[in-house]
């Protein structure tokens, strides 16, 4: 029998790293099975609850509870998930913690749990990252702004004292440590964060019998194997190599407990050959109109709205004698005059949904499913109307997103130094045959960076075509407010990606 593995699951977010190992199968085993996921923030702990629910029930029913696909598809409200079923209720909610890791009731509930752990499975596995706040550059760079702010003092630099507790704790026999690009960078005490870090990780197990050799993900000849990092950057993972359709750079860290090391030379997994588009993952998704805030909201008030716009760019252009753009909008407004109103949000599965051969959106597709979830717009004022349409139109005759000095004076914001350089890429399209750009929490604060990419639908992207971006399964529900769901799924490890990773450390164990 092949062995198994208890996942200890820190900083979980909403799962997308623990989904990656969890949903892991191979010839009929599941080798890994998360024991405990501890995070702290209420909804995003919602999330991992609900899908460690699932899990369980999937693993003893083999398929989705019909009260979770009817809630899943906006027919009923939340039920009790106890009535649903008691055992995987009272399963997940051993599983998912919602602790705040340097506190003491969250050191004895992982205390506990790893005594579990060690003696249900062959082995374990620790992984998740600690937050990468303090560590990213933008991160850096507001509080450095902060009055009296002192790096020293700031108590995330040292969570991840935290989790080498854990770690020398639960000597896993695979850790996986996720941080944004940043923390290569960052020092603190005029020490770098990852010197530190790595001092830390390669010394854990002096004197004793087992320490852990870290190693990197390496991407050659479309495989993916561990290999032994020569400088800091090699630790770098990017999403879109492992087939992903989003160019997301993480720092991503393996150790291998020193008995297991050599086994683990030479062992490589395929990786996906092209990157997925934005269009590969979000274009069979129902087309949806934005609200308009600020403003009386209907669709034809947002429609007589993007027209104006669209006319008055035609104009635009034309004077400037720009004939590609002054065609574009012009076919713009008479599209949308012809076209039948859509709304803000639509459950309706696609056509031929479930039925893609292809890896990945055989992945996100997924069977029993009633509807598209969190497939909802959000409002924006009739100013950015115009912006969107303008970035979504430039993006597609250009094939880039357009920079601040490409938009015309007549659509300029209301900021000084609009022209300076500094807002060059305040709004963002996703364009339609690429990769997307990093999908981060930010999106939970306004779409400007993640504009659809069709000129016709006029808005940011929705939670669901974010979470597809971030290669979340369509039955992945995000808990909470809107704001919240955006928050988790920008946070999270590509479960796709994780997936792969899971493989890879299945391969090398
Ligand atoms: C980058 S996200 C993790 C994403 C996750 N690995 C995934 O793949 O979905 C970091 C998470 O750590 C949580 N967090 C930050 N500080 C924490 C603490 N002291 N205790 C528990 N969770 C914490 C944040 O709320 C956030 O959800």
């Amino acid at each position: 029998m092949p062995p198994t593995f208890g996942i200890v699951d820190l900083f979980a977010g909403p799962g997308g790293l623990g989904e990656g190992f969890a949903s892991l199968e191979h010839d009929g085993h599941v080798p890994f099975h998360i024991g405990i996921s501890v995070e702290k923030e209420s909804s995003a702990h919602r999330t991992l609850t609900l899908r460690a629910f699932l899990r369980d029930y999937q693993a003893r029913h083999g398929r989705l509870p019909q009260a979770f696909v009817d809630f899943h598809a906006g027919l009923t409200v939340e039920p009790d998930w106890a009535d649903v079923d008691a055992q995987a209720w009272k399963h997940a909610t051993h599983e998912a913690r919602c602790l705040e890791l340097g506190a003491d009731e969250a050191a004895q509930a992982i205390d506990q749990s790893i005594d579990i752990l060690r003696r249900k499975f062959d082995d374990t596995i620790l992984i998740g990252g600690p937050p990468c706040q303090a560590y990213s550059l933008v991160g850096r760079a507001r509080a450095k702004g902060k009055v009296g702010y002192i790096p020293e003092e700031d108590e995330r630099h040292y969570l991840f004292r935290e989790y080498i507790r854990v770690l020398d704790r639960l000597r896993p026999a695979v850790f996986v440590m996720e941080n944004v690009k940043g923390m290569l960078s960052s020092s603190v005490e005029s020490r770098l964060v990852f010197e530190m870090l790595m001092e830390d990780l390669s010394s854990l197990g002096t004197g004793q019998a087992h320490h852990y050799e870290l190693r990197a993900i390496r991407i050659a000849d479309g495989k993916a194997s561990l290999q032994e990092a020569e400088k800091p950057s090699d630790f770098i993972v990017r999403a879109e190599e492992f087939g992903a359709p989003q160019r997301r750079h993480r720092v991503i860290i393996i150790g291998i407990r020193s008995d297991l090391s050599a086994q683990a030379i030479g062992t490589s997994i395929d990786v996906p050959g092209l990157p997925r588009t934005v269009e590969d993952m979000i274009g069979n998704l129902p087309p949806l109109r934005s609200g308009l805030s600020r403003s009386h909201d209907d669709g034809a008030a947002w429609r007589r709205e993007v027209i104006d716009a669209a006319k008055q760019l035609t104009k635009t252009f034309k004077t400037v004698g720009d004939r590609p753009l002054e065609n574009a909008f012009r076919d713009v407004a008479t599209k949308l005059k012809k076209q039948a109103p859509v709304n803000r949000a639509a459950s309706c599965l696609p056509d031929a949904y479930g039925t893609s051969n292809d890896e990945l959106l055989s992945w996100i597709e997924r069977v029993g499913l009633r509807g598209i979830a969190q497939h909802e717009t959000r409002g924006h004022m009739a100013s950015d109307l115009g912006r969107y349409l303008f970035a979504a139109v430039f993006g597609s005759v250009h094939g880039y997103s357009p920079k601040a000095a490409d938009f015309p004076l007549s659509l300029s914001p209301d900021h000084r130094n609009w022209h300076s350089g500094v807002f060059n890429d305040r709004f963002r399209v996703q364009l339609a045959a690429g990769s997307a750009t990093t999908v981060t929490s930010h999106i939970s604060k306004d779409g400007h960076y993640f504009i659809h990419p069709d000129p016709l639908q006029c808005r940011s992207l929705t939670v669901r075509e974010a979470a597809r971006l971030q290669t979340f399964p369509d039955d992945y529900l995000f808990l909470g407010n809107r704001t919240q769901q955006y928050v988790q799924v920008g946070n999270a490890v590509p479960p796709f990606l994780a997936r792969q990773i899971a493989e890879l450390i299945r391969v090398a164990l």
